[in-house]
């Protein structure tokens, strides 16, 4: 058990680290987590097949299983708060692995990473949760939106009309394909909108997705078939996001122009569904295309799988933009954590987690903890101790604090040996 001295000693230490962490700190005391923005968010799936989750979580299916379907989950916090809820279900999930005699699998930091990525993501290819886009709904937004008074359907194909017939898109294009298209033709549209008195359609996720997936149905209208999206890249979308010139109206948390809102400052409303940002785009591309012009700046168009990249890294920006108080983390620190773990004190009932390899990120540090799982279990019940429960944003604050007193640690080996440490604090 913690003396109230080695607890003294630890808020000691800890001030000392605060004034490292100030440095770089906002007022409110955070500073920025970074992660790396997942290439392909789809590479954790065959993770959740081959370390078993799948045998008790289903992914927004009908059965029950014995976990909860993470595919209808909506969760709305960081993706370390999903590694904290992880963390907090790890004893009850140890437990029934037990009773389906399946071996707890070892994750190592990439596939802790891919999972998690991937269940962050799971949402994205869904319209709503739980709630992909039905053609039959898209079609009264088709009509009431006034999109039939330009655009021919099945019905009146001899009508006159200034539009396009846009049965072409039945099975062809993907959602993300139809956003698409209708970003770059939203020029033209407006001219003719404005001609004959039409007011931009404005939309919201739910109607584009159910518009997105009647024009899929090709106009039908009778399909019940669930449309999804493929992902993109983020990754690449944020090669795009600077290529096609967003980020000198938009910045991204802070970072870029200043003219637009800061796109990696609006958490929760990108995170939706890929037809909510694709709906955000659509109307918000009027503005947009008059801003193009009064600069004097060629509005962009997409081609291939931009829009898809564009579309992934919007959705992911905040993935990797997520904020941490180093000095709460260090306060959990000291309450769940050392009882049994010092920072740079040498082994104690757990090992020293200053000294511990590869435990250079924040998810790394999860996966530690999930491998390490069952020997702590052990010690906290021998200790009388409750699971140490990671509340949202503990996650995040805990392994920023973690890893700042690694890279101060480091510093100060390379001051005392004259050594140059990569990655070390500067
Ligand atoms: C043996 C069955 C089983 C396996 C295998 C399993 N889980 Fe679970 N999981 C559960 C149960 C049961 C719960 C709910 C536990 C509770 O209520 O505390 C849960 C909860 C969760 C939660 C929290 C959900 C929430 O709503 O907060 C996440 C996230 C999760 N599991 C992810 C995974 C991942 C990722 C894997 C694969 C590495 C996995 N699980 C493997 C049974 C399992
Ligand atoms: C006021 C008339 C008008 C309205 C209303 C209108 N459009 Fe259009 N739309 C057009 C015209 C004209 C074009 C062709 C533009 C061009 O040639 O670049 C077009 C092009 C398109 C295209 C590209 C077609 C292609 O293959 O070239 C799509 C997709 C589209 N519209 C979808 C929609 C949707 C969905 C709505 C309702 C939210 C809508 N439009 C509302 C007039 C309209
Ligand atoms: C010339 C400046 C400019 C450029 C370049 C620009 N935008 Fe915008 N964007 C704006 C403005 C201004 C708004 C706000 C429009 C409004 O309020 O209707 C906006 C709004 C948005 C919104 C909606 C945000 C919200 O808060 O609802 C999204 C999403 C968006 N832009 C994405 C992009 C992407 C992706 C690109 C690059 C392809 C881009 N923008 C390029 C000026 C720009
Ligand atoms: C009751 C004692 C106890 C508490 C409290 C405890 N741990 Fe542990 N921890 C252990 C033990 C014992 C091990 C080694 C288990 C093993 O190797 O099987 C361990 C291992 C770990 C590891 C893996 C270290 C390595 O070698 O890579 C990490 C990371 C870790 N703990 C983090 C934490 C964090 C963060 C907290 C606070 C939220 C915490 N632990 C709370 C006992 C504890």
């Amino acid at each position: 058990m913690t003396s109230v001295r080695t607890r003294r000693a630890w808020r000691a230490g800890f001030v000392l680290v605060s004034a490292v962490v100030l440095v770089a700190a906002a007022n409110d005391g955070s500073v920025p987590l970074s992660l790396e923005l997942p290439d392909n968010p789809t590479a954790g799936a065959h993770v959740f097949v081959e370390k078993n989750c799948v045998r008790c979580h289903a992914l927004g299916g009908d059965e029950t299983r014995v976990g909860p379907d993470l595919g209808r989950m909506h969760f709305r916090g960081t993706v370390l708060d999903l590694a904290g809820a992880f963390w907090n279900h790890a004893p009850v999930m140890r437990e029934k692995m037990q009773d389906l005699k399946i071996v707890p699998p070892r994750l190592d930091a990439r596939e802790m990473a891919d999972l998690m990525a991937f269940l962050t993501a799971y949402r994205y290819y869904l319209t709503e949760v739980g709630e992909p886009g039905t053609p039959s709904a898209g079609r009264v937004v088709f009509e009431t939106r006034g999109c039939a008074r330009c655009h021919p359907t099945n019905g009146d194909s001899t009508w006159e009309k200034p539009g396009p017939r846009l049965d072409r898109y039945r099975g062809n294009f993907s959602g993300i394909l139809l956003a698409q298209v209708m970003w770059n033709h939203s020029p033209e549209m407006a001219t003719v909108m404005h001609g004959s008195g039409v007011p931009w359609p404005r939309l919201n996720g739910r109607q584009m997705g159910d518009l997105l997936a009647y024009l899929q149905a090709g106009n039908a209208g009778t399909g019940r078939d669930r449309v999804y999206f493929e992902p993109g890249s983020p990754r690449r979308g944020r090669e795009q996001f600077a290529n096609k010139g967003c980020i000198r109206c938009h910045a991204i948390a802070g970072v870029g122009g200043k003219a637009a809102p800061d796109l990696g400052r609006r958490p929760r409303d990108l995170v939706g569904s890929v037809s909510s940002i694709a709906a955000l785009m659509w109307n918000h591309s009027q503005a947009m295309t008059m801003e193009f012009a009064r600069r004097g700046v060629p509005r962009v168009t997409f081609s291939g799988r931009e829009m898809a990249d564009i579309i992934a890294y919007l959705y992911f920006v905040n993935y990797a933009n997520v904020r941490a108080v180093p000095a709460h983390g260090g306060r959990l620190f000291v309450d769940k954590c050392s009882p049994c773990h010092s920072l740079g004190g040498g082994r104690r009932v757990g090992p020293d987690l200053q000294e511990a390899p590869q435990r250079g990120d924040p998810l790394a540090i999860i996966a530690a903890m999930w491998n390490h799982a069952a020997g702590m279990d052990q010690e906290l019940r021998r200790h009388g101790l409750a699971w140490p429960r990671l509340e949202p944003g503990d996650a995040a604050d805990l392994t920023a604090f973690l890893l700042n007193r690694r890279s101060a640690a480091s510093t100060a080996h390379a001051a005392a040996t004259g050594s140059v440490q990569p990655g070390g604090v500067r």
